[in-house]
């Protein structure tokens, strides 16, 4: 990687999880941290899968940082609490989650509208010793000036970086990022800000800073999952999409247990992602496959075509 811009690979849930990043990292590296998916509290605990991605030898690439959802203060205490017993202490916050069953119940991006309860749960959050915290943020709900009531409780965190998607919940992953609101938060937060939102190319991240030149660095999402070769083109060998696959197959192979439709399903749910590039062909076959050994048949003959 030849950019002297920090750059960070965001977490996307179901897909980043440690496999995908510590396989990445082995095979294509590039991304300067790996950010987790968030964890969440759910039906009272907290998932177990989450504690397991997490833990510290689960995770092999240099910079790791856990995520937890933004939620009730005494659920995301309870997760700071087991990722500080775990040995972290660099913790996202995710004010950005988009999903509207987790939004409406004033959690993720659903937070920003509601000013009172994000300073409750900074305050809780800042309680606890020894953590520095990050945050990852849209520009709001549903109102993209949301994020000026939000900007003056970081004090009460003193976060190391706010990463923002300049979007707001209610357009999803979709839509016209405003740029406009985005430099407004870039002078007016005196923390360090990082830029992200479809970036997919070497000379996108090269356009950004040039744009805007105090930025802390750039957060890369889908661009990573479709092409992991996307900060080092050199690398972007069927070999080695072949091998990202084969690392992911087998680690859920072990962890579904041999469930095979599961496994099918997981397999097909990364696809939905990547590659799109690939002979259209090819990926159909992969998306219409009964079976793994269909399925695997489909693979070999995509990353043949490559
Ligand atoms: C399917 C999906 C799952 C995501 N999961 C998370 C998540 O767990 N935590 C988070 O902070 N952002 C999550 N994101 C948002 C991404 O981290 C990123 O902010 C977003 O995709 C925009 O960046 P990009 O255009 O580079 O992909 C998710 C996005 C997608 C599409």
């Amino acid at each position: 990687m030849t950019q002297d811009t920090t750059i960070m690979c965001a977490p996307v849930q179901g897909i980043t999880d440690c496999h995908w990043r510590n396989a990445h990292y082995d095979i294509f590296g590039g991304p300067d941290r790996y950010y987790g998916p968030f964890m969440r509290v759910e039906h009272g605990d907290i998932r177990k899968r989450d504690i397991a991605d997490s833990r510290p030898e689960n995770n092999t690439v240099p910079s790791f940082t856990p995520q937890i959802l933004a939620c009730r203060p005494q659920d995301a205490i309870r997760m700071v609490n087991a990722l500080v017993e775990m040995g972290h202490n660099t913790i996202d916050i995710n004010l950005g989650c988009p999903f509207p069953p987790i939004a409406l119940h004033h959690k993720g991006s659903g937070l920003l509208q509601y000013p009172d309860e994000v300073e409750k749960l900074f305050k809780t959050l800042s309680e606890v010793e020894g953590v520095n915290y990050s945050v990852k943020m849209r520009l709001g709900w549903d109102e993209p000036k949301q994020w000026r009531d939000i900007v003056a409780l970081f004090d009460i965190i003193n976060p190391s970086q706010i990463v923002v998607h300049p979007r707001i919940g209610r357009q999803q992953y979709k839509g016209v990022l405003n740029l406009d609101e985005f430099a407004d938060i870039l002078s007016m937060c005196h923390y360090p800000v990082v830029f992200n939102g479809e970036i997919r190319t070497l000379e996108e991240i090269t356009r950004f800073k040039q744009i805007f030149p105090d930025i802390a660095g750039i957060m890369i999402g889908r661009g990573l999952i479709e092409d992991p070769a996307m900060l080092c083109p050199e690398k972007g060998t069927a070999d080695n999409y072949c091998e990202l696959h084969n690392r992911l197959r087998d680690a859920y192979t072990q962890q579904l247990n041999g469930g095979e439709h599961q496994l099918l399903m997981k397999m097909k749910s990364f696809w939905e992602m990547y590659l799109p590039n690939a002979p259209h062909k090819s990926l159909k076959a992969i998306k219409k496959a009964t079976s793994m050994a269909k399925y695997n048949i489909a693979v070999s003959e995509l990353f043949y075509s490559l």
